[in-house]
């Protein structure tokens, strides 16, 4: 252990509350900053403070709670399977008392800066004034603040254009002709949940997903018993599941996907094909062009919109990170176990990943394992072993994913977290070693929160 580290966790969403309670477990000092007036994340935050979140009124969890519970505090049997925004943020606010890190979070209190100062240690930023030196910056600040647009988009649109980060619920839409376009979680939410009151809801997608039912044969999803079969099989048997259960796309005029089921991420969704088949929400092609109010598909059809919504996803930048020299998002997101940049360990990232499967057992597995670092039981391993890593894992993602910005953070979620807890057993053992070694030559020099050969120099991107 690094006697007396300084240790900041920046974000009090899910992933900051999970590294709260394993730093609290092994009584470990940190501060805790969350920029909103509650903890909870993306979602407890209040209609105003949404604003700077991608949350909307009707969103329910698109993973079972069964699949999404922390491993030590199952949600409420009451609980309906998809719990709401609201269920979601009373769970992880109950979560934190019951761990006893409720009260330890800073809320309202926003980390505008993280830089290297003159010590090594990092000198972190808060609401631009208060600057406080740490020795590790944990970021839990989730990646889903930053819309993205297409280059050029809706141009030459007169009407309304907004994002699906702008969204809140229905009631502005009323009477009005909308186009969604995308076709990820948000786009067939917010077309769903728009068609209930708009005139017109039309749904543009560029190319073909796979389009999973909350329940197949009867069972949240996500709970259909799969053996535990290589990562293919496994995915082969969900694809002919949902395959038997949905039947072909394109007779809801949606694209076929052109990729195999697991190859991409997917779009969960039972509300869509009842609002195509009901008439209320109208599929279409990528668009061609956009006239003052309206716009022209590419198979040719024209349509007039009063508003346009891009559901085209989020840059998943850490704005406070931009001018550090250690923003993620400028290498690519090549993290050793898509945590450590083996440059500079001591700023760990928690949650930067975009599951196959669900995000809270993936954050406290690696809350756990960033809490034995610190704590000086796990040992990261050498520079050359991480580097090669995280080529591996590059190779892995191009091999098993089609390509787009938007599967730079994808992971299987069972073959990930397995990795982290193997990488956490072969750390545990090296730490001891290393602690062995350290009990018959005291003298000898320690290396900071046991990183085995210090700074790293030779990753080269
Ligand atoms: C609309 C939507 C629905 C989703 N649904 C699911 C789902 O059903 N299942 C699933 O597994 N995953 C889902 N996800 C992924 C989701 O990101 C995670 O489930 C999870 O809630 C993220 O937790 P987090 O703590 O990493 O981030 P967040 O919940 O975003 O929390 C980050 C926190 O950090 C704070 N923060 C940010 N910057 C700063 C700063 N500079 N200073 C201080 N505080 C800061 C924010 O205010 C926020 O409270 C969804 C994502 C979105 C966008
Ligand atoms: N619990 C829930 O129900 C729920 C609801 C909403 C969101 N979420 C989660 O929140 C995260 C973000 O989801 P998201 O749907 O906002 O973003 P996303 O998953 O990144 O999806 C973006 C969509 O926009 C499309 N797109 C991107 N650029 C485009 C362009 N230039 N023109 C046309 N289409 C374009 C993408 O298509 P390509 O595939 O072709 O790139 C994709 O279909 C995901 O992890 C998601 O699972 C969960």
């Amino acid at each position: 252990m690094v006697k007396g580290a300084r240790v900041c966790i920046v974000g009090a969403g899910g992933g900051g509350v999970a590294m709260a309670k394993a730093l609290a477990q092994r009584d470990l000092p940190f501060d805790w900053f969350e920029r909103s007036s509650q903890l909870g994340g993306l979602w407890s935050q209040s209609d105003d403070e949404r604003r700077r979140g991608a949350a909307y009124s009707s969103l329910h969890l698109n993973s079972s709670k069964r699949r999404m519970e922390f491993s030590d505090f199952p949600m409420p049997e009451e609980y309906p399977d998809f719990p709401s925004l609201r269920e979601v943020a009373a769970y992880l606010a109950a979560y934190a008392d019951r761990f006893g890190v409720a009260g330890r979070v800073s809320l309202g209190r926003e980390v505008t800066g993280v830089g290297k100062s003159a010590c090594g240690c990092w000198a972190v930023r808060i609401d631009d004034r208060d600057e406080r030196l740490y020795d590790v910056v944990l970021v839990a600040s989730g990646y889903h603040s930053t819309p993205k647009f297409p280059a050029g988009a809706a141009h030459g649109f007169r009407g309304e254009v907004l994002h699906s980060h702008d969204i809140r619920n229905a009631a502005p839409f009323a009477g009005r002709r909308v186009l969604v376009v995308g076709f990820g979680n948000s786009a067939v939410d917010i077309a769903s949940m728009l068609s209930t009151t708009a005139e017109r809801t039309y749904l543009s997608t560029r190319r073909g997903t796979h389009v999973v039912p909350k329940y197949l044969f009867g069972r949240p999803f996500d709970e259909l018993p799969a053996p535990p079969w290589p990562r293919s099989l496994r995915w082969a048997w969900y694809g002919l599941a949902v395959r038997l259960t949905v039947g072909s796309l394109g007779r809801y005029g949606l694209p076929a996907p052109t990729h195999y089921f697991g190859q991409a991420a997917v779009t969960i969704s039972s509300d869509l094909l009842h609002r195509i088949a009901h008439g209320v929400v109208q599929p279409r092609p990528a668009v061609g062009a956009f006239h003052a109010e309206s716009v022209t598909f590419e198979d040719g059809r024209r349509e007039e919109v009063d508003t346009v919504i891009y559901c085209t996803g989020y840059r998943h930048s850490v704005p406070f990170l931009q001018h550090s020299g250690f923003d993620p998002g400028k290498i690519n997101y090549r993290l050793f176990e898509q945590i450590w940049d083996p440059r500079a360990p001591s700023l760990a990232h928690v949650g930067l990943v975009q599951p196959l499967g669900s995000l809270f057992p993936i954050v406290e597995t690696q809350a756990e394992l960033l809490a034995d670092w610190i704590a000086g039981r796990y040992a990261l391993p050498r520079c050359s072993v991480m580097s090669r890593a995280i080529r591996r894992d590059q190779r892995r993602r191009e091999r098993n994913y089609v390509a787009s910005e938007r599967h730079l953070l994808q992971v299987d979620e069972p073959e990930y977290s397995n990795r982290l807890r193997r990488e956490h057993r072969r750390g545990i053992k090296q730490a001891r070693k290393q602690r062995r070694a350290a009990a018959t030559a005291p003298d000898a020099p320690q290396s900071p929160l046991g990183a085995t050969d210090g700074p790293c120099t030779e990753i080269a991107y």
